[in-house]
């Protein structure tokens, strides 16, 4: 290497390179090793809104939701609101003329309260509750997805008009992820099995419910899955299935959605997905399949939620202590296991930096743990951190737009983390910190 290549990279170095797809589309380099995000400086987040924080780009929210718009201009995509729910990120989506698919009362409430169009909306989930499903018939949303022949007879005896209706298919693909998000395989709780007869009987007794009408198949094989060939495989075996359907019940079912799942990179080095390779390859399974079995082309929907919101989000904390084990340093921080548990839940892994000042070019692993009262309340384990690093700090982990605000929790009474969405040099308080009051107003003593 010549001297000239290596001074660049040194300089790169030094400031920490910003690994692309991992860090929000408006991240920028700041003074004085601070990073901006919209063109907000995160210490200046972090000094208006507290730490810990959710940290939102609406810039790279709009732009994953015009690559699939573009990937797939024929193709419903329906925004996966379990990854991420709050009323502003809903009405993103809206303006950018998504779906949404909803799995309870309480999505569908924040749906309802920015008016998100019912004739949009998918409702999912293998428990619906009476109160779920009357939330949902109420609005009107436009399809249902059925999970089980119970559920096909509650609905029906509550449906007032005919309920456009999905069922929920177990095609039997396995999509490789880790199995508390794998959702394709036989024996488990999700949808009607292909290979056991069930999704067949399923549809027979949707037919036999006049209060609902069929328009066609779902199926979800899981989540964080990087292999195309997994989802072509899925689609293969739907588009199958309809034509089993043809034959058995004489019926040409117009819809077909495939869900969501599509994978994110949340380290340097993890697998990406590969949107265009995806949109391509499953339209030509889908055509192919289609035109075998003679069948017309189902109107296809697709359910992405970490694909749309993942890399959109940054988490802010400040450090609290650094405690040199024996073999490892650990790094405490005000947030933890309540505000993501995602590594304990599926042994997720993140990268962190930190922000904000200079910092020793001589970097230690350490072990980033939370505030919580467990051993498991780890954030990220041996990660290079500066030996500089002192209480006070500001760490950024990034990836932590999809699934954290919404898996988080109360956990030792502690609050959960606002949301904030920064865009154009302002920042925009979406959902506000979680108070002692908030707390306590809920225990009636
Ligand atoms: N459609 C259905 C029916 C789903 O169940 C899910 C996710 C999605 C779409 C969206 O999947 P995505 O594109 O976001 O991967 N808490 C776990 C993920 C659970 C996913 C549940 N279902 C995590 O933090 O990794």
């Amino acid at each position: 290497m010549t001297l000239s290549e290596l001074i660049p990279t040194l300089g790169e170095s030094l400031r920490g390179r910003l690994e692309p797809g991992i860090w929000p589309l408006s991240t920028a380099h700041g003074v004085d090793g601070d990073l901006l995000l919209g063109g907000v400086p995160l210490t200046q987040l972090a000094a208006r809104f507290g730490t810990p924080a959710y940290l939102l780009d609406e810039a790279t929210v709009r732009r994953h939701c015009r690559d699939y718009r573009s990937a797939l201009p024929d193709v419903e995509i329906a925004y996966a609101g379990k990854s991420m729910t709050s009323r502003g990120v809903l009405r993103w989506i809206a303006e950018e003329g998504l779906s949404l698919d909803v799995c309870s009362a309480g999505e569908l409430a924040v749906a309802r309260s920015i008016a998100f169009p019912a004739s949009r909306i998918v409702f999912h989930g293998n428990v619906k509750t009476p109160e779920d499903l009357k939330a949902a018939i109420g609005y009107g949303v436009d399809r249902i997805v059925v999970d089980s022949l119970d559920e096909i007879e509650q609905l029906g005896a509550l449906a007032r008009y005919p309920q456009n209706v999905l069922i929920r298919v177990t095609p039997g693909v396995d999509a490789h992820t880790h199995k508390a998000i794998a959702t394709g395989v036989e024996d488990q709780k999700f949808g009607f099995s292909l290979a056991s007869g069930a999704a067949l009987d399923a549809v027979g007794r949707v037919l036999a419910q006049p209060s609902l009408r069929l328009v066609g198949l779902h199926c979800h094989i899981g989540s964080q899955v990087s292999r195309v060939a997994s989802f072509e495989e899925a689609a293969r075996r739907m588009v199958g299935f309809l034509a089993v359907l043809q034959i058995r019940y004489g019926i040409t079912l117009p819809q077909l959605d495939l869900g969501g799942g599509h994978a994110v990179p949340y380290r340097p080095g993890d697998p990406s997905f590969d949107l265009r390779g995806y949109a391509d390859r499953l339209l030509r399974a889908v055509n192919y399949e289609c035109s075998s079995h003679r069948l017309p082309l189902p109107r296809l929907t697709i359910e992405p939620g970490r694909a749309i919101v993942g890399s959109a989000g940054v988490t802010l904390y400040r450090v609290v202590t650094v405690k040199h084990g024996t073999s490892r340093t650990f790094v405490a921080v005000d947030g933890g296991m309540s505000d993501n548990p995602r590594p304990s839940l599926y042994g997720a892994r993140y990268s962190v930096r930190p922000v904000g000042r200079h910092f020793s070019p001589i970097s230690h692993p350490a072990t980033v743990v939370g505030r919580h009262c467990e051993a498991g309340d780890v954030l990220a384990e041996d990660v290079p951190l500066p030996a500089d690093l002192r209480p006070g700090d500001l760490l950024a982990v990034p990836c932590t737009g999809a699934y954290h605000h919404s898996l988080a929790s109360n956990y030792n009474m502690v609050g959960r983390p606002p949301v904030v969405s920064v865009r154009d040099g302002a920042a925009r308080l979406l959902v506000r910190r979680e108070t002692e009051d908030d707390l306590l107003s809920r225990d009636l003593g």
